[in-house]
């Protein structure tokens, strides 16, 4: 069974047919989201199914008879880290490794529903506009189903494993001499001459998919975390997991929510800026810059979505550096071999910012969301580690050389 959906705009409340293609509301311009019927079942009944996004199939809103386009995605990890609970200082956490996805990242969930509702609607082409993990995976789910792609890059600022990807998959790509959020505004304003579904996160449906990272992290844990940690770019995923929550939560399979915790990087962080200012408007920063290229993002779209995640669950929000941000890419690779990219190790280094600040309680079970694989942004690793000891076949190996620092 899949459930009934409908479309509404999350200011003026003007609603829309899930037949529609729409992206923002034609009557005021704001965000759109995906309602649907919250179905009754229970968790026992879905746990039959292989764990992947689709075991949750009564909370997909896509019709039965569409031939779902998967990689089989989902159905990450969920990683018990006792040592890099005691250096973030917080007594428990886990990593849940979106990296483990068939692209590498979290973009994964949202694209199997996303090009499916785009095969569903008739599009024969599908476009973004991307910091990089949106392309790569965009790129291998068109062409898994057979559809035509087009992806726009800020030229230089995409890490060379996304670049890849997108290429290989098959993608048109061009590369914009500007940042994502001009990529953005470029690529919502070729959808209205040309005839391409968008599937950046401003589209809901796509948001759908990624609900699924909630739904997993209770299915894991059996329980509600306390707190469940984010890196925001363009907001689309904190409030996709918050709706999951909020889904479980109606349904009655929880009987309370987690806190959300959204991080960005301390160079592109409207959103944060803008809470902690208290403004009601966000001010876009117009040349956003941090190493954790995947969440260089000045004008976030999806941003009245994320405030109302963080209000809605009572959460936090917090800026980190990039230093903090390589730091605790490190820390996860070394104290729990699990690697990630710079901007997943955000959701990591906000936590112990926040723990260290007093803004959240260290007596807590946290879930840190790690949103890429370490192997998409190579280039940064081998800048911020030590080199290899290079040594020439007639040299005798000797301790010495393997003890020396
Ligand atoms: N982490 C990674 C690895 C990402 O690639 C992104 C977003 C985020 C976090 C932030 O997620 O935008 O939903 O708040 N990457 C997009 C892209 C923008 O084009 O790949 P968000």
């Amino acid at each position: 069974m899949y459930p009934k959906s409908r479309l509404k705009c999350i200011n003026c409340g003007k609603e829309f047919g899930s037949d529609e293609i729409v992206y923002v509301c034609r009557n005021c311009n704001s965000l759109l989201e995906v309602l649907i019927d919250i179905p009754r079942i229970s968790l026992k009944e879905m746990a039959k199914r292989e764990f992947s996004v689709w075991r949750y199939r009564e909370f997909i809103p896509i019709e039965e008879d569409c031939e779902v386009v998967t990689l089989r995605e989902g159905g990450t990890p969920l990683y018990e880290c006792n040592r890099l609970a005691k250096w973030v200082g917080v007594k428990k956490l886990y990593i849940k490794y979106e990296g483990a996805n068939p692209t590498g990242s979290f973009k994964d969930r949202g694209m199997t529903v996303g090009v499916t509702k785009a095969k569903s609607l008739g599009s024969k082409a599908v476009a973004c506009a991307s910091t990089g993990n949106t392309s790569a995976s965009l790129a291998a789910y068109a062409a898994r189903a057979g559809l035509t792609c087009y992806v726009l890059l800020p030229a230089h600022k995409v890490a060379l494993g996304k670049l890849a990807q997108a290429l290989m998959h098959g993608a048109k790509v061009i590369s914009v001499r500007g940042n994502f959020d001009v990529a953005l505004k470029m690529v919502m304003e070729l959808s209205q001459k040309m005839d391409i579904y968008i599937l950046n996160s401003v589209n809901p449906w796509r948001l759908e998919g990624q609900k699924t990272l909630a739904f997993e992290i209770i299915d894991q844990l059996n329980h509600v975390p306390d707190v469940v940690c984010v890196p925001m770019g363009n907001c689309g995923n904190i409030s996709a997991i918050w709706k999951g929550f909020k889904e479980f939560h109606i349904s009655g399979i929880i009987d309370k929510t987690p806190k959300m915790f959204g991080v960005q990087a301390e160079g592109a962080a409207p959103l944060v800026n803008m809470l902690k200012r208290g403004d009601k408007v966000l001010t876009p920063v117009t040349h956003p810059e941090t190493i954790a290229t995947a969440i260089r993002i000045g004008n976030p779209v999806n941003w009245p979505k994320a405030v109302m995640a963080i209000k809605e669950s009572n959460g936090f929000y917090e800026a980190v550096s990039d230093e903090e941000i390589i730091e605790a890419q490190r820390l996860i690779a070394t104290l729990e071999g699990i690697g990630v990219e710079p901007a997943s190790a955000a959701s990591v280094a906000g936590l112990k910012k926040a723990i260290a600040n007093n803004i959240i309680s260290k007596d807590i079970e946290a879930v840190c969301v790690c949103t890429g694989h370490l192997l998409k942004d190579p280039e940064e690793v081998i800048k911020v580690c030590n080199r290899p000891i290079e040594i020439t076949p007639d040299v005798k190996l000797t301790p010495e050389i393997l003890l020396a620092k």
